[in-house]
């Protein structure tokens, strides 16, 4: 980088050991902050626009800060202008400034890019202003950037992990009271894989938002005979007496969320107790209720995951984040990552005709600044 900048300010990608498609329902999460990032190298320039460059590609973009409304369309830059408009609407001051970016986070893999970019610009924004970082807070405004400029009506889980993880831990977080517990990523002999399909998705046109409406519908039906404020809190034993009164589909898709909010809570006693078996067996059904009751998971996903678990090595697998595509993460004994990679590359590639890759990352922090 040629060029001098004031701050490098960067919000990380994030894995999602279990607890899936549940966040917008209230459930308790368990997701991870990794290494694969957004950074933002920002400095002030004296002006009123926002000026856009990428590490990665030729575009560069001007957002004009009076304007910031204006720029749902653009193919780069929308997320920032998104995060910078409710930055702004919760009465931040924007400075003006130019910010070149750099993504580490594969678009469109499951891996929370948006999130790690909403995040990082609005955290960008907040420093070159000499404002105190809250990184709860930093983390709601991204939110409403995903779901009010973006169109994705998502949950907490990933700008939250984005913005608040720690290195080496696990995060379950109450996604109904934003409490959040820190647990130590004890895996003993095994590691985590994370996969990509490699098949594109895209969560506006999937049907992210249909299955959430799903939930809700489900909701209001449920609370007409039971006082509950949401899906997460309802018991199994409540689902057992109620959910013949559902209609089919709707059933199905609060099986998930009830079933995945018990998987949750198993999970973080396998994990506290370093039962990975446990824990493997957790990811499968995971896997396997998202793809016969929620129904996001698809051809491609199902036959990197069946690749997977058919690995004696491999104690589990799951699809993760919003579904239709994208990342897989295994629990795999770490001293037989290579021949596992190597198995689940050339069956992937036989089922479906798509080349998965792998990424190595670690378990990271979410927001970092740091003065140039
Ligand atoms: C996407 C959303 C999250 C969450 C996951 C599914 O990543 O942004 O809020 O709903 O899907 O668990």
């Amino acid at each position: 980088m040629k060029e001098k900048y004031d701050y490098k300010v960067t919000a990380a990608g994030r894995i999602n050991i279990i607890g899936e498609h549940i966040d917008y329902c209230g459930g308790k999460v368990m997701p991870a902050a990794i290494s694969l990032k957004n950074t933002v190298y920002v400095r002030p320039n004296g002006t009123n626009k926002i000026n856009l460059s990428w590490t990665t590609l030729p575009d560069s973009v001007s957002l004009d800060i009076d304007k910031l409304e204006s720029y749902k369309d653009l193919k780069y830059g929308n997320y920032q202008a998104g995060a910078a408009l409710m930055w702004q609407r919760a009465g931040h001051k924007i400075v003006g400034c130019d910010m070149l970016q750099d993504c580490t986070v594969p678009f469109g893999s499951g891996l929370s890019s948006s999130a790690a970019i909403e995040v990082s610009t609005i955290a960008a924004l907040a420093t070159i202003a000499s404002e105190k970082i809250d990184p709860v807070d930093i983390a709601l405004k991204a939110q409403q950037a995903e779901r009010e400029y973006a169109g994705v009506n998502c949950g907490i889980m990933d700008q939250y992990a984005s913005a608040c993880g720690k290195k080496d831990k696990v995060m379950l977080l109450d996604c109904n009271t934003l409490d959040c517990e820190y647990l130590p990523m004890r895996l003993g002999d095994y590691s985590l894989v994370i996969t990509n399909c490699n098949k594109p998705h895209n969560l506006i046109e999937s049907k992210y938002n249909e299955r959430r409406a799903e939930t809700e519908e489900a909701l209001k039906l449920i609370q007409q005979k039971l006082d509950i404020d949401c899906l997460a809190n309802l018991t199994l034993k409540q689902f057992k007496s109620f959910s013949s009164g559902l209609p089919r589909i709707l059933k199905k898709r609060v099986e998930h969320v009830v079933s995945e909010c018990e998987r949750v809570r198993v999970a973080t006693l396998a994990l506290k107790a370093g039962n990975m078996e446990m824990l493997g067996g957790l990811l499968n059904k995971s896997h396997a209720s998202l793809r016969d009751n929620f129904e996001v998971t698809g051809r491609e996903p199902d036959a990197l995951v069946a690749a997977a678990q058919s690995q004696p090595c491999c104690l589990g697998s799951r699809l993760i984040g919003g579904g239709f595509g994208g990342c897989t993460i295994s629990l795999v004994k770490t001293n037989c990552v290579d021949e596992f990679k190597e198995f689940v590359y050339k069956s992937y590639l036989q089922a479906t005709g798509y080349k998965a890759n792998f990424y190595e990352a670690e378990i990271s922090d979410g927001i970092t600044v740091e003065l140039l």
